[in-house]
């Protein structure tokens, strides 16, 4: 396949203390375009999806697919990427851990190679160290819908001896994955399946119509409940992919924390609701036009707030760590109440040592009493602005985590040193570049 492969440093050093001023070009959701590559192992024609990024889960993906017989080809500059997975094969533990690296996505793979091959194999998985991410409703959802799972030294094997049949299924928490799970093996499975307590993230909505252009019959209902008609083929799809929206949170935090100026072309006002209120209410200033969002610092105090993250149409939890770095910048005290994870405030240690003032609490500070409150988890953060930062050696934790560190090394005076930025690439197109683009001093 044709692609760029980018061999960077894992060290950056950032001269900080200067405005990022300028425009950048925001492509396709990340959390979309994983589940729309799996989603193409459900067609017996090829499928093409557009405007994908060249970020690393793109890279891994791929791979998976290649690994099971598929044929991927991604041209890099118009974000085309063909995928024909007319002819797959099953692959073995080993190797899809290997290609997997630290993503989660080979579970989302189990339903439609359950449904293609008759088997399929999870690896340990991976992902972002923000908490406990167990797969247990997957597991769950899996096993109602017929399969057979059985634990061995390499991990976990599935296998459906006596086919997948449609489910009534209640989530007792709208999980992303375990909704994305439950689409992609109901839309092959015999019957009819319903959904209650359903995750409704436009990421979401976009693997639905994206389903529905292969074929699928899925209705939603406006109380987080879907309704799945099982088909017996599914064909491939043409697709555009969305923006993605927690890439443009996070340039639009950085404007905001460094007193700058960013023009985001391919941002799209739908899927930002919350975070563009949000944004006005701390005092930035954004200006929406047919071709993306320019976001604003427009002089004077920023505001303090008060924040709680939560699934969809709440505050999404990956906003609130490139929004924190901004609320350092903001003047009297902000509360943010991290109901999604449990352990998403790590990043603000190194915050701490650059100057922030960012206090860390057990208890539910907001109205929302989360699943973490009578437990032993650091989720609420007071955050007291305006502090000077100042650089520092850092290291970068997890993905947006690290962007954050990214940030805050911009928006304080001197040089910092940020190490293991390579994290970044996994959901951040050309940052670099990018950076670059908006006047950033980086080396
Ligand atoms: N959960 C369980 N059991 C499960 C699955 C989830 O308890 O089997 C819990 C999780 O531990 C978490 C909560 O449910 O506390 C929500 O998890 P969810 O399943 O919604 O998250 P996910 O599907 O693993 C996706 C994104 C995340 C994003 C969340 C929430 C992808 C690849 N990842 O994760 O994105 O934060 O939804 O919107 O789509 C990122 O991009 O940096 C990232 C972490």
């Amino acid at each position: 396949m044709t692609q760029t492969a980018s061999v960077d440093s894992d060290v950056l050093k950032v001269h900080g203390g200067r405005p990022l001023q300028g425009e950048i070009h925001v492509r396709g959701a990340k959390n979309f375009v994983s589940k729309a590559m799996v989603a193409a192992l459900l067609g017996s024609t090829p499928s093409t999806l557009h405007n994908v990024p060249d970020i690393r889960d793109v890279k891994v993906v791929s791979s998976l697919l290649e690994l099971h017989g598929a044929a991927v080809d991604y041209d890099v500059v118009s974000g085309d990427l063909r995928m024909d997975t007319s002819d797959l094969h099953p692959a073995d533990a080993f190797q899809i851990a290997q290609h997997a690296g630290s993503s989660r996505i080979p579970i989302l793979l189990c339903g439609p190679l359950l449904h293609r091959l008759g088997a399929a194999v999870i690896p340990d998985l991976g992902g972002c160290r923000i908490g406990d991410r167990p797969i247990d409703f997957h597991l769950e959802i899996l096993r109602k819908f017929g399969a057979v799972v059985e634990e061995s030294g390499d991990g976990l094997h599935l296998s459906a001896p006596n086919g997948l049949h449609g489910i009534k299924h209640e989530l007792s928490y709208p999980s992303v994955g375990a909704t994305e799970q439950l689409l992609l093996t109901a839309v092959l499975a015999d019957g009819i399946t319903t959904l209650h307590g359903a995750a409704v993230e436009p990421e979401i909505k976009d693997l639905i119509d994206t389903l529905q252009k292969m074929g699928a019959l899925i209705s939603v209902s406006t109380d987080r409940s879907i309704t799945i008609e099982g088909v017996s083929e599914l064909r491939g799809y043409d697709h555009v992919a969305l923006a993605d929206r927690i890439e443009v949170g996070s340039w639009a935090a950085g404007a905001l924390a460094t007193g700058g100026d960013i023009m985001v072309r391919g941002a799209q006002q739908r899927s930002m609701g919350m975070f563009l209120n949000t944004y006005r209410k701390v005092g930035g200033e954004f200006d929406i036009t047919a071709e993306g969002i320019r976001f604003y610092h427009p002089g004077g105090d920023l505001s303090s707030i008060t924040l709680q993250t939560d699934v969809h149409p709440g505050f999404m939890t990956d906003w609130q760590q490139p929004l924190v770095v901004a609320l350092t910048q903001a003047k009297g005290l902000s509360i943010v109440h991290e109901t999604v994870y449990e352990n998403r405030f790590g990043f603000t240690k190194a915050l701490g040592k650059m100057g922030a003032q960012v206090q860390l609490y057990r208890e539910c500070l907001g109205d929302i009493k989360c699943r973490f409150g009578q437990r032993n988890f650091l989720h609420s953060a007071a955050i007291s602005g305006p502090t000077p930062l100042t650089a520092a050696d850092i290291t970068v934790p997890d993905l947006r985590g690290g962007f954050s560190h990214l940030l805050a090394a911009l928006t304080a005076e001197g040089t910092s040193t940020v190490n293991g930025i390579g994290i970044i690439d996994r959901g951040y197109e050309n940052f670099r570049t990018k950076l670059a683009q908006l006047g950033a001093a980086i080396d």
